[in-house]
């Protein structure tokens, strides 16, 4: 099985706002992506509206044509967005309005009646649910209870630990995608994925079923442009 590649377009949208502008043109770039082989788009609107607009959303659900994945807190203004987009999935993260970045996972057990009711909403429209959880085993079985299709591992110790010990720094990753093949649920990953580390990654985790990746590819489309990235990136996943 291959992984599917969504690539996140935030830092898109945060270049164009430095100078307030449309340069670069957020939905080109989305376009472009898919055009050499993304088989995703990703956008984390938060509510300060830093990097995507919320109109960004919308505009992008015109375009894009391949999935289009949603990442955000569930507040009341973001479950009125997704819910009136229908994207194909929506990704619920627990990162409070001023965090710079995703920087853990739920905590499935404290949040799950409030998870439960956020995913039976999401739901009831057939749009796919993903939840970003920490390489925990426990979080998984958790996760199941909400009634979620997905959770996504957050890759940041993955990332941060693989040149010192690959082996390592994999091991509860390969143990919590067990556990998500054990209880049937689809799995997801990001956060911090890169060409160095990417491909050890699939590697180890055959279940794997896609990756959602921002910051690095977008990085190394600076050097590559942005088709050869992908392609790149893509190769990294067969
Ligand atoms: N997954 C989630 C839930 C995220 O919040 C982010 C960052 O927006 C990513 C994946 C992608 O991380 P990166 O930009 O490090 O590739």
């Amino acid at each position: 099985m291959t992984a599917r590649l969504s690539v996140n377009i935030n830092k898109v949208a945060t270049i164009r706002n430095a100078r307030g502008g449309n340069l670069p043109d957020l939905i080109q770039v989305a376009k472009d992506c898919e055009r050499f082989g993304a088989q995703g788009i990703t956008v984390h609107p938060r509510p300060d509206e830093r990097h995507i607009r919320y109109q960004d959303v919308y505009d992008l659900k015109k375009i894009v044509t391949t999935e289009f994945n949603i990442e955000g807190y569930p507040s009341e203004r973001f479950m009125q967005l997704v819910l009136d987009i229908e994207p194909t999935q929506v990704t619920l993260v627990p990162d409070p309005p001023e965090a710079l970045t995703s920087n853990a996972g739920w905590d499935t057990i404290r949040n799950k009646g409030f998870l439960t009711d956020i995913i039976g909403q999401l739901k009831a429209k057939g749009i796919r649910t993903s939840i970003f959880v920490d390489a925990n085993p426990e979080m998984i079985v958790h996760a199941k209870e909400t009634g979620t299709d997905r959770v996504e591992l957050y890759t940041e110790s993955y990332a941060a630990h693989y040149l010192a010990d690959r082996e390592a720094a994999i091991a509860d990753f390969v143990v919590a995608a067990q556990e998500a093949k054990r209880q049937n649920i689809g799995l997801n990953a990001g956060h911090d994925l890169s060409l160095v580390n990417l491909r050890y990654f699939q590697e180890q985790i055959p279940n794997l079923l896609e990756v959602s990746i921002g910051h690095a590819l977008i990085c190394d489309a600076l050097y590559l442009g942005l088709q050869e990235t992908i392609r790149q990136y893509l190769q990294q996943l067969q």
